[in-house]
């Protein structure tokens, strides 16, 4: 499939400097891609990175540790930004949990440190900070099922605990003036992808049994969780046309980036199955089972729908089958294809 973006609500007029803060990471990269497609002259983009990321050259690199307020300070002194996406986090529930203060330094204090900064030098920057949906904990009491913005928060791990307090943090910043919109963004995959998530992990073993560097037996958590998808593609269309929109937004506004539908993991891995050119064994793998989580989280996306006109365009069948070429051509091109990528950990989503 030919990467497109598509982007109604874009019509900037003046120039715009947008920094993408976590641009090494899964999310980033495909931020990066598409802001590059809008090919707008007016438009500078900044790919802000962690040290230990270590992605392809990029235009304007600028590296960025998020947990130092000074250097965070100058970066934004430097570049003052006209909108700032911010990606960097901890974004793996069980890497939060294995290391707790970290994810509260990342997440929650790092973000802090760049709406500061952002107050201080450029306070007139739109500050897109990127929560999730984790935050809300639960969609079984939430009306029809699907999560609206109103819904609690209800955080039930580490992760989401981090996410929601830097949510909250942000919603108190835009008090004083930051323009800040979060977005609680739910699910979402695509190409590129490490496999510490749940498309990937299934792709990426399907790949390899294919050509024999696996048993033909698949091993998974839990399959009873539903979950909301998008594709990153659609995802980071979303966050590039609210950067580079010329519409104001409340600031503080709160954003549910979902597809509005559930799908059981039991039933993404039956998809993905199908896809295999073998037959594959399925076995539960207790260290793939989380100690407790929510069973439904689906959005209501209808705030984001209605006020920005964003709809998915990438159906789920197509993301499927591009997630499992990709790691089909990674495993195939490895020499090691137990692991064919060598992940740089944190500030990154
Ligand atoms: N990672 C993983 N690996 N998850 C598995 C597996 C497996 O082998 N088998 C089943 N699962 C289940 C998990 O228990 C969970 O219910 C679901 O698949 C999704 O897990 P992840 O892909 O790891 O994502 P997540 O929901 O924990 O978090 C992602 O989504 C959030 C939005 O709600 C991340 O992208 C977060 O950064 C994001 O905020």
């Amino acid at each position: 499939m030919k990467d497109r973006i598509v982007l109604p609500m874009v019509r900037p007029t003046a120039p715009q400097r947008v920094l993408v803060t976590g641009a090494g990471g899964f999310v980033g990269g495909w931020v990066l891609q598409g802001l590059e497609s809008v090919q707008l002259p007016c438009l500078e983009i900044f790919a802000g990175m962690h040290r230990g990321e270590t992605r392809a050259p990029m235009k304007n690199p600028i590296r960025i540790d998020i947990t130092h307020p000074t250097e965070v300070d100058h970066v934004i002194k430097e570049v003052k930004p006209t909108a700032v996406i911010h990606l960097a986090a901890i974004s793996n529930v069980k890497e939060a949990r294995e290391a707790p203060r970290a994810a509260f330094e990342v997440n929650l204090q790092g973000t802090m440190n760049l709406a500061e900064s952002v107050l201080r030098h450029c306070p007139q920057t739109r500050f897109i900070f990127v929560s999730s949906s984790d935050v809300y904990g639960s969609s079984e009491n939430a009306q029809n099922g699907k999560l609206d913005e109103a819904a609690p928060l209800d955080p039930q791990n580490t992760y989401a605990a981090a996410k929601a307090a830097a949510d909250l943090s942000i919603g108190q910043m835009a008090h004083d003036g930051l323009k800040a919109i979060r977005l609680r963004t739910f699910n979402h995959t695509g190409p590129r992808q490490t496999e510490r998530f749940v498309v990937p992990a299934f792709a990426a073993q399907i790949a390899r049994i294919e050509i024999g560097a696996q048993e033909a037996v698949i091993r998974v958590g839990n399959l009873d969780a539903c979950r909301d998808f998008l594709d990153v593609r659609d995802v980071a269309d979303a966050y590039i046309g609210l950067a580079l929109s010329s519409s104001s937004f409340e600031p503080g506004l709160v954003l549910n980036l979902g597809s509005g539908a559930g799908l059981r993991i039991g039933e993404i891995l039956g998809q993905l199955i199908s896809r295999a050119g073998t037959e594959i064994r399925i076995e539960a793998d207790p260290a793939r089972l989380r100690p407790k989580e929510p069973t439904f989280i689906i959005a209501n996306p209808s705030r984001i729908q209605h006020l920005l006109g964003w709809k998915p365009q990438i159906p789920w069948a197509q993301t499927l089958t591009d997630v499992l070429a990709f790691w089909r051509g990674a495993v195939r091109n490895s020499s090691d294809p137990q692991e064919p990528f060598k992940h740089a950990k944190g500030q990154s989503s």
